[in-house]
């Protein structure tokens, strides 16, 4: 992004700037799995040492509007994340983690729910950016099951 001014803090997490296209899976033992598409932007508003990120997905074949998500993601010290992240079912995440070469690792320390949000008891966020192609998996416990994957996607860079 010709002329942005980046806070020099973010520099580990400077390649998620932007907006991001693409698709992915959802699986979880007590849903049906599923395909969606996403449209994800991470944008740095103000010199500030956190990028503000939204998040919007799609049926893959009905079109049919299904999460959306939005939060913060800030650089802590080098090396270190922390996240947060509210959703329109009643879950609030609370994140810490790792950076490293383009690899964020996020594991909530904290999941709030309003009282009749589904049980979600643990999120872990893996994101991979490599160049113009950002890859990240979710995994969860909720309902009483183990913690295991519910997502994978693939988006490309858009701008
Ligand atoms: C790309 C983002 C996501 C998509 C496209 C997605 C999609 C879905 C779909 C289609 C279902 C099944 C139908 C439904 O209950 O609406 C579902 C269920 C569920 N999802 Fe997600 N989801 C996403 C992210 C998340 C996140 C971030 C969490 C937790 C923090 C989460 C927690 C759940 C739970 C608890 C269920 C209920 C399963 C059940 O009722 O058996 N989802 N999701």
């Amino acid at each position: 992004m010709p002329g942005m001014q980046l806070h020099p803090d973010l520099a580990e997490i400077a390649p998620l700037v932007g907006t991001w296209r693409g698709s992915g899976r959802g699986t979880y033992p007590t849903i049906e799995p599923f395909e969606y598409t996403e449209e994800v932007v991470f944008a740095a508003p103000v010199l500030k040492p956190f990028l503000v990120y939204t998040q919007r997905t799609r049926h893959a074949d009905t079109g049919e509007p299904l999460h959306t998500e939005t939060g913060y993601l800030r650089t802590v010290e080098p090396g270190r994340v922390e996240l947060v992240i509210a959703q329109p079912t009643g879950v609030a995440e609370v994140h810490a983690g790792t950076v490293s070469a383009g690899r964020i690792d996020l594991r909530s320390e904290a999941i709030a729910l309003t009282p009749t949000a589904k049980e979600v008891v643990t999120v872990h966020r893996h994101l991979v950016v490599d160049g113009d192609v950002l890859r990240y998996r979710l995994e969860m416990g909720a309902l009483g099951q183990a913690h295991q994957l519910h997502l994978e996607a693939e988006l490309r860079r858009t701008d």
